[in-house]
This record gives C-alpha cells, sequence and structure tokens, in this order.
C-alpha cells in the first residue's frame, strides 16, 4: 500500500495538520529554528496524523473539526520528541536515513529540542476547544507511560530477565499508548458515541503493539530502507519479540545460555552475530510475524463497528501496511 494516497485523500485537512506542526514550532531561537527546520526537512512517515484524521473522519462521516487538526498535528510532535529523546538514550546516530540531531549537535541539543516539541504537543492540546480537559489526561497518561516503559525497558535491560509480558507492557507504553492518544481524542473530536471510542482505542492499542513488534522485527531483518542502525537492539540489552520467540521455541537450557550472551554484550558486542543466528535458527522472526499478524487483525476487527466508508477503508489499509513495510 502508499501512504501517499492516504495523503493526498486526507488533503487540505493533511496540508492543514502540516501548517499547524510548523508554526507552533516558530520560535525567536535561531538554533532552535534551524534544528526544527532540519528535523522536518526529514519528517518520516507521519503514521500518527494520518491515523488521527482518518479516525476522526471514520466517526464522522467525513468531517474534520478544528481539534481534529490540533490533535494530529499534538501526535507528531510528540512522536518526534520522543525520537529526540530516544536517540540519546539508544546512543543512534542515523535515523530516517540522515544523521540524528544528537549525532550532528550532540545530546542536550537533541534533549532540548526533544523537550521544545513535547511542551508545543501538549499546548496544542489545551489549546483544541472541544472537551480538552479529557483529551489532556489521556495525552498526560501518554506521557507519563513513555517514561514508564522507557525505564521499564532500561530495569528490564540491566536485569536480562523480561519475558512476553514485560516486553508487551513495554510496548504499549512507548509505541501504543500514543496510537491510542491519537485515536481516541479524534474520536473525541468528532463527538463519537462511548462504544465508538472504546472500539477507536481497541484498534489503535493494538495497531501501536503490531507496529512496535514490526520494528523489532525490522532491527533483525530490515534493509537499508529501515534508515536507521539495524542489529542495535541486542546491543542495547533489548529483549524483544523475535528473541523470546526463539526463546520459545528453543528450550530452557538454550535460554539461558543465550540470555547471559545478552546480559554480557557491552563487554562481548562480538556474540551479537550469536544471538542473531539463534533468533534465525529457532523461528523467533517467524513467532514475531505471527504474532504481529495477530494484532492486525484484532486492529481491523475492532473497526466493525465503523459504518462503511473511506476514511475506515484507508485505517484497515493502514493496519496492513504496518505488517508489511520495510521502513
Ligand atoms: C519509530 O516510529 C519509533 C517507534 C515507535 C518504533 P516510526 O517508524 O513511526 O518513525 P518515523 O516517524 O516514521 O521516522
Ligand atoms: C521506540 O523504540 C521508541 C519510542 C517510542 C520513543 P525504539 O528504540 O525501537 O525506536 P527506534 O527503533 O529507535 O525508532
Ligand atoms: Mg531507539
Ligand atoms: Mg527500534
Amino acid at each position: 500500500m502508499d501512504i501517499k494516497a492516504i495523503k493526498e485523500y486526507l488533503g487540505v485537512d493533511w496540508l492543514a495538520v502540516q501548517n499547524r506542526i510548523a508554526s507552533s514550532l516558530k520560535s525567536d531561537i535561531g538554533l532552535l529554528n534551524s534544528t526544527n527546520d532540519s528535523i522536518l526537512a526529514h519528517s518520516g512517515k507521519q503514521l500518527r496524523p494520518m491515523l488521527s484524521l482518518l479516525m476522526a473522519k471514520a466517526c464522522s462521516g467525513g468531517k474534520v473539526y478544528e481539534s481534529a487538526i490540533k490533535y494530529a498535528a499534538a501526535s507528531e510532535l510528540l512522536h518526534n520528541a520522543t525520537l529526540l529523546h530516544d536517540d540519546v538514550a539508544d546512543g543512534s546516530d542515523k535515523r530516517r536515513g540522515v544523521p540524528t540531531i544528537m549525532s550532528l549537535m550532540g545530546p542536550s541539543v537533541s534533549v532540548l529540542v526533544g523537550d521544545y516539541w513535547l511542551v508545543k504537543a501538549m499546548e496544542l492540546v489545551i489549546d483544541a476547544s472541544d472537551d480538552s480537559s479529557r483529551v489532556m489526561k489521556i495525552f498526560a497518561k501518554t506521557l507519563s507511560d513513555l517514561a514508564e516503559g522507557e525505564m521499564l525497558q532500561l530495569q528490564k535491560a540491566q536485569k536480562g530477565d523480561t519475558d512476553e509480558d514485560d516486553y508487551l507492557r513495554i510496548i504499549y507504553n512507548k509505541t501504543a499508548s500514543l496510537f491510542e492518544a491519537a485515536c481516541v481524542s479524534a474520536a473525541i473530536s468528532s463527538g463519537a458515541s462511548e462504544d465508538m471510542i472504546k472500539s477507536a482505542k481497541d484498534y489503535a492499542v493494538a495497531l501501536g503493539l503490531a507496529f512496535q513488534i514490526k520494528d523489532d522485527i525490522l532491527d533483525y531483518a530490515g534493509t537499508d530502507a529501515v534508515g536507521k542502525p539495524l542489529g542495535a537492539d541486542i546491543l542495547e540489552q533489548k529483549i524483544t519479540m523475535p528473541l523470546l520467540g526463539a526463546f520459545a521455541n528453543a528450550g530452557s537450557e538454550k535460554e539461558v545460555h543465550v540470555r547471559t550472551l545478552v546480559s554480557d554484550i557491552v563487554s562481548h558486542p562480538e556474540n551479537r552475530d550469536e544471538i542473531v543466528t539463534f533468533v534465525k535458527e529457532n523461528g523467533g522472526l517467524e513467532y514475531a510475524v505471527s504474532k504481529l499478524n495477530s494484532y492486525v487483525e484484532a486492529a481491523v476487527k475492532a473497526l466493525d463497528m465503523f459504518p462503511e466508508s473511506e476514511a475506515k477503508n484507508n485505517l484497515i489499509e493502514l493496519a496492513h501496511f504496518t505488517a508489511d513495510r520495510i521502513m
């Protein structure tokens, strides 16, 4: 599927989100503006505002209110803020095929610019008129989910004992929670019923989990198209779905051995190849793909109660894109 076609379908509303993102970032500090511009010049897939606008339309019979534009812009600003912070946390030197702000300008700039984008996101949410206190609480929860998720990920990396429940909590917190905020805020902006809001949430959570599982698969099996360092997760001691799948298939003796390799990876990075081979030879990628597909199916199923519309069809398309994407 071509996500460009979805942007075209969204038309003027898509442009309004782009303009809102750019205008909300303007500052009289030259260094901040030039840094913002260089981030905006490589904007990524912009999936979250796409989801917001499609959900707003699917819930309203095609209308997009001003508050939905603000929530969509806020979702993308917040997403970029988390990436600016994440690249510092992960020591990552490449994103979207270009050097990270962290690698070009240092961790302090990356953290400060991330803070700026985060606050601009919250200003947009506060500024939106309808039911903004409910939506503010949703975004505030996402912010705390994100921080807790990153901290749990660090705690688990230190202990080396991540199991599937831990992993699912981490990826809900760091990724699916923002998908949820993007979709639920959009549904609220459209005046959707509580039942519909619940379905929007179910769709978003399942899709967010699928999205991060795919990101974690790409870290093992992606190509240069991914635009960020590959094989990075093990080096950060992240135990993700492909490795958990290989553990489930290989038996506990091998699991104990490989968990030790992951725990010692900082002093023995040369062991990464053995871990990657273990994942590939023990069906870890197939296991992760099967989990990914079941979340994509659950996301599509959650849309059952929505009336037929082009927006709904595009939400279904986006769910399939999540599984098939190579970047
Ligand atoms: C990357 O998200 C971080 C994750 C949650 C996996 P995206 O893959 O949506 O990043 P961009 O914005 O398209 O670069
Ligand atoms: C997602 O995790 C990060 C956030 C949601 C902040 P990753 O660490 O896997 O994201 P990438 O791979 O760096 O984009
Ligand atoms: Mg990262
Ligand atoms: Mg990743």
